[in-house]
């Protein structure tokens, strides 16, 4: 009898830790806790949790992921219910918050449900999680809200949520993107014509368009484009050159990023001065001028610098005009 209990136990204990073993992701340690002045320090790892439970959370976590990665064939262009049809262009969030938000400094979403609410200037008041995101919905993917109330967005929000659930505010290092300096003259789209033509058109095509991957019977993107109808819009984050620099600069190319400060400037020009969906919704973005950031190409403007200047640099006499008046 006692020996029977023993054999019992065992087996019993073995399907449990095989079960959990087969069905719980890999610890995936992505980058070790840094040092850099850049925010609070935490470890970037991709929370491998025997306490996720196996129930809906899970999947909500797991389905969240994969809108994040999948999101034209899950609420773009290619969901097969065209009600599901939020996403306006065939990105994904995951094409400019790499590795779905955990590549530290490539737009990193880790500690970001810990970050909202917040305030916006943009929209010049406090701002939800899925406020957020809908601003991304609306300018990055170039399409409509997402319904706050849906099983997506509750999913998002999920995946967000478990990634972050190990630091402890929203303060980490490696999240959104390293400041770089800024230049003493405009960017130039001219030079950058030519950065863009050695460094980067190889993946992202001559005209900007990307490229398919031919092994997806969906013909998803491989390397997203950078303009064009199926980009961004004019309002994203990314239309704005500063950012779109600090993304360059640390991101790109994604195996070895090398530009210099000057040449990710100006490769930031060169994608700027192409055509790509306009923002209709733009009039009442910064109510309050003064937050607006220096980098945003549209007026109306606090200052008399011209839409040229706002879009191109110099930003150094901007930010001391700034200065100079907060200072009287
Ligand atoms: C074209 C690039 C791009 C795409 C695609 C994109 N985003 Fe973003 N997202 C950005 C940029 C740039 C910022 C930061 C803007 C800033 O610093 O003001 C941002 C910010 C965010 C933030 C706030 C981050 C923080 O730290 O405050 C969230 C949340 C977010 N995005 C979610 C999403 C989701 C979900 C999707 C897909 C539905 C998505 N984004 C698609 C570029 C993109
Ligand atoms: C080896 C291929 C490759 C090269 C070369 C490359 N990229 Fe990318 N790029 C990618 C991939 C893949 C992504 C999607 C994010 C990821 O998975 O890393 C991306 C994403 C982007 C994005 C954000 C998504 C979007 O569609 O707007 C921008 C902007 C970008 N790259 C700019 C550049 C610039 C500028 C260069 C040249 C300095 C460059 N890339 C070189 C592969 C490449």
């Amino acid at each position: 009898m006692k020996y029977y209990w023993g054999w019992l136990v065992a087996i019993v204990g073995f399907v449990i830790l095989a079960g959990t073993w087969a069905q719980t992701p890999k610890t995936e340690v992505i980058h070790p806790a840094v040092g850099n002045g850049y925010g609070r320090v935490y470890p970037w790892v991709y929370p491998d949790d025997p306490l996720l439970p196996f129930d809906t959370e899970r999947e909500m976590v797991i389905r969240g992921h994969e809108l994040m990665d999948d999101t034209d064939r899950t609420i773009g262009p290619k969901a097969e219910d065209p009600g599901m049809r939020f996403a306006g262009n065939n990105l994904s969030c995951s094409s400019c918050h790499i590795n779905a938000g955990r590549k530290p400094y490539g737009l990193g979403l880790v500690g970001v449900s810990k970050r909202y609410p917040q305030f916006s200037a943009r929209i010049d008041r406090q701002q939800t999680l899925q406020g957020r995101i809908n601003g991304c919905m609306r300018r990055s993917m170039n399409g409509k809200p997402l319904p706050e109330n849906s099983r997506q967005m509750k999913e998002l929000v999920a995946y967000m949520t478990w990634i972050s659930r190990d630091v402890k505010t929203g303060d980490v290092a490696g999240d959104r993107l390293p400041k770089i300096p800024m230049l003493d003259r405009a960017a130039n789209p001219e030079f950058g014509r030519m950065v863009y033509n050695q460094h980067c058109s190889g993946c992202h095509g001559l005209n900007g368009e990307g490229q398919i991957n031919q092994e997806d019977p969906k013909g998803g993107y491989y390397y997203p484009p950078l303009w064009g109808s199926d980009s961004y819009n004019t309002g994203a984050g990314m239309h704005r050159i500063i950012i779109l620099a600090e993304f360059i600069r640390k991101n790109m190319p994604p195996d070895n990023p090398h530009l210099s400060v000057e040449q990710a400037f100006d490769a930031a020009a060169f994608i700027e001065s192409q055509h790509r969906p306009i923002e209709p919704d733009v009039v009442d973005d910064y109510p309050d001028r003064a937050l607006k950031p220096v980098d945003i190409s549209y007026p109306p403007y606090a200052d008399k610098f011209s839409v040229q200047q706002h879009t191109y640099g110099p930003f150094g006499p901007i930010l001391q005009a700034r200065e100079k008046k907060k200072n009287r």
